[in-house]
């Protein structure tokens, strides 16, 4: 099944640079099957995120400091804030966008409107609400590829190796790769 919405979402992130400025991490085979929370509280998991580490590797302009903020419109939509400062310039610059539950653990997110929101292109795979949550995204782009994202967030800027391990241990649970994850830089942040 191809989620358009998820090659949308990656599309959108490396133009605006927000999350990543590289390629994907390309896999054979069609897109896996994972498990997502169920049940999922979409309140519980409202707030500020911290991205401790994400695919894919970015060799170029990075942006540190990047943080999520989902805060509740409705029953079934949630707006989200994703800020960063790029370690070229220091700028800080944020995307909103929304995101709607399409099922327990399952959201799509836009950023521009207009985009369809009728595929789920962030999966939570694991999270205690409180201190780290694990985030999935896969496109098969042909039966024989498909292209992942995975993001481990944390509540706090700097997470416990604790806290770490619970997310890692999702991953692992879920046979998913932690070779191409890259850890972000969260240190001088205060400009934000
Ligand atoms: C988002 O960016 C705009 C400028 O584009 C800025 O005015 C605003 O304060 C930023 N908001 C947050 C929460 O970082
Ligand atoms: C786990 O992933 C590897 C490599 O992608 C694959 O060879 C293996 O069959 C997978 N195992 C399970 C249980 O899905
Ligand atoms: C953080 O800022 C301090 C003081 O400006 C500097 O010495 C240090 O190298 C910076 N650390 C990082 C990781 O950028």
């Amino acid at each position: 099944m191809i989620h358009r919405s998820s090659l949308w979402l990656l599309i959108l992130l490396v133009v605006n640079g927000v999350w990543l400025g590289s390629a994907q991490v390309p896999f054979p085979g069609k897109c896996p099957d994972v498990k997502v929370v169920d049940p999922f509280d979409v309140e519980e998991y409202l707030g500020v995120w911290y991205e401790y580490a994400k695919y894919p590797f970015s060799f170029e302009i990075g942006r540190k400091c990047i943080s999520a903020t989902y805060g509740l419109l409705d029953e079934s939509t949630v707006s989200v804030l994703n800020a960063g400062i790029s370690q070229l310039t220091g700028q800080p610059s944020n995307i909103t966008g929304t995101a709607k539950l399409l099922g327990p653990g399952q959201l799509a997110v836009e950023f521009f409107p207009g985009q369809p929101q009728t595929e789920p292109n962030y999966l939570v795979l694991g999270t205690d609400y409180e201190s780290y949550a694990v985030v999935y995204s896969c496109t098969s782009v042909t039966p024989f590829a498909n292209l992942k994202l995975v993001w481990i967030l944390t509540r706090e800027r700097v997470p416990s190796t604790e806290t770490i391990d619970k997310a890692e241990k999702i991953l692992v649970d879920n046979n998913i790769s932690q070779a191409p994850l890259v850890q972000t830089a969260q240190k001088n942040c205060s400009e934000q």
